[in-house]
């Protein structure tokens, strides 16, 4: 009874994204009600096995005492804290030190977003304010992978290579270019790795030339975030790891 009428109010009221509207008003919702360890629960009792870790963000699992202990006693201290106008919060500082000693190289500063999306987004205005600061403002072209994801924002939506994201949305933009994936499957220059790295490397130098070097931005390569989630938690077992959306920022490369 409380399902049925969850299912009535979620067809009269909620929008699911990466959904066909008709096919779900018809089918109607499936409402998850619990979950434990790489499993979720439907209101129905069937347990599902969470292949994508939420949506690529639990890959800790679900629930770990110490996650929901540190979450409750948080939002008793302080729920929210801005890091505008000089501001800041202890979690904040500790998780960015913690970051940049992981980070490879000389990528020691952190900035949070809100998610993936977000993430690509703020990196793409971080890119063009480099170049604008350097005194090369045409460096305003940007390049990324077929078969790659950015998210789901307009932006990030364009440099994502999936053509439902781009159809009927007026996306990408003419700014926003693809060269082929180097993903080994069916690969026209067949599976060895070495050759699919040069002829992905050929295909990037091929773009640069007819894009214009002086006008390239950046390059964005997708990782495969998908396969670094799961394989973390499954390593985990029970200890809490973190991979994030968030961090894509530090796998790009500005062209130099
Ligand atoms: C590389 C990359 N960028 C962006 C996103 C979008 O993240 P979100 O769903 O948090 O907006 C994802 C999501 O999987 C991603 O893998």
């Amino acid at each position: 009874m409380l399902n049925n009428s969850l299912i009535e109010l979620d067809r009269a009221h909620l929008i699911h994204p990466v959904a066909s509207y008709r096919g779900h008003e018809q089918q109607g919702v499936r409402v998850l009600a619990s979950a434990k360890g790489a499993t979720v629960t439907d209101a129905s009792g069937h347990r599902l096995v969470d292949g994508f870790a939420g949506l690529w963000c639990v890959n800790a699992g679900y629930g770990h005492d110490s996650i929901v202990e540190a979450a409750a006693r948080q939002m008793r201290d302080l729920p929210y804290a801005t890091a505008y106008f000089g501001l800041g919060s202890e979690p904040a500082i500790r998780l960015a030190s913690e970051l940049a000693d992981r980070a490879p190289g000389d990528l020691k500063h952190i900035y949070f977003t809100l998610g993936g999306s977000d993430a690509i987004d703020s990196t793409i205005r971080f890119i063009r304010y480099y170049w604008i600061a350097k005194g090369q403002p045409q460096r305003d072209q940007f390049i990324s992978i077929e078969q790659g994801y950015h998210g789901s924002s307009t932006v990030g939506a364009g440099l994502t290579a999936l053509p439902n994201f781009h159809a009927g949305f007026g996306i990408p933009f003419d700014w926003q270019h693809k060269i082929p994936s180097p993903y080994p499957y069916r690969n026209p220059v067949g599976e060895d790795a070495a050759t699919i790295i040069a002829a992905s490397l050929a295909a990037l130098r091929t773009k640069v030339e007819a894009i214009g070097p002086d006008r390239v931005a950046a390059f964005m390569p997708s990782r495969s975030r998908v396969r670094a989630a799961s394989s973390c938690r499954r390593k985990a077992g029970s200890r809490p790891c973190v991979t994030s959306a968030g961090i894509s920022i530090s796998f790009l490369s500005p062209m130099r």
